[in-house]
């Protein structure tokens, strides 16, 4: 689909850093003229797939994350999240309600599961030692202006 607005981000992962790209990425997004929900949605599916990169990907280091947020034509938000970090090997299992690999620093195992409920798709391509992309996207329907 014909792209229409594109912005790209790095940030390190530092979790300092996780409520920025929250931030920044819903704000790019408001151009849709989105619902407080449909915000509310992005900001907490950015939110997850940033952590992952911070408390997983680059465990006991700090990485780059590149983020990539574009709006297609036919009103899709989509969000570009990749890290260069450690991977996963079994991306299906990961993907699973409740897998976790961090059971002792209080993971509930649930951040997939929210990405995939908050957003239309979510699409993970992974390789061990190598880095992961999570590729988000949503529908911003139209709404009337009942201002
Ligand atoms: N970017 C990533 N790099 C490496 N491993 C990842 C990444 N994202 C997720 N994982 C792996 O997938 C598992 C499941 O991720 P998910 O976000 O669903 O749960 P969690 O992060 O363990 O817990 P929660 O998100 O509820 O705090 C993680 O425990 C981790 O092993
Ligand atoms: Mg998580």
């Amino acid at each position: 689909m014909e792209i229409v607005n594109e912005v790209n981000l790095t940030i390190w992962s530092k979790s300092s850093n996780e409520s920025y790209a929250r931030v920044a990425v819903s704000s790019f997004f408001t151009q849709l003229d989105p619902t407080v929900d449909e915000i509310t949605d992005i900001k907490t599916a950015v939110s997850e797939a940033v952590t992952n990169c911070i408390v997983h990907a680059y465990r006991n280091t700090v990485g780059k994350i590149y983020i990539t947020a574009r709006i297609t034509a036919d009103r899709y938000a989509y969000i570009k999240i990749r890290d260069k970090g450690c991977g996963i090997s079994d991306v299906k299992q990961a993907m699973e309600p409740m897998f976790t690999t961090a059971p002792d620093e209080e993971r509930a195992g649930l951040g997939f599961a929210v990405m995939q409920t908050f957003m239309d798709k979510v699409k993970v391509t992974s390789a061990p030692g190598k880095g992961t992309t999570i590729v988000m996207t949503k529908k911003i329907r139209p709404r009337r202006n009942n201002g």
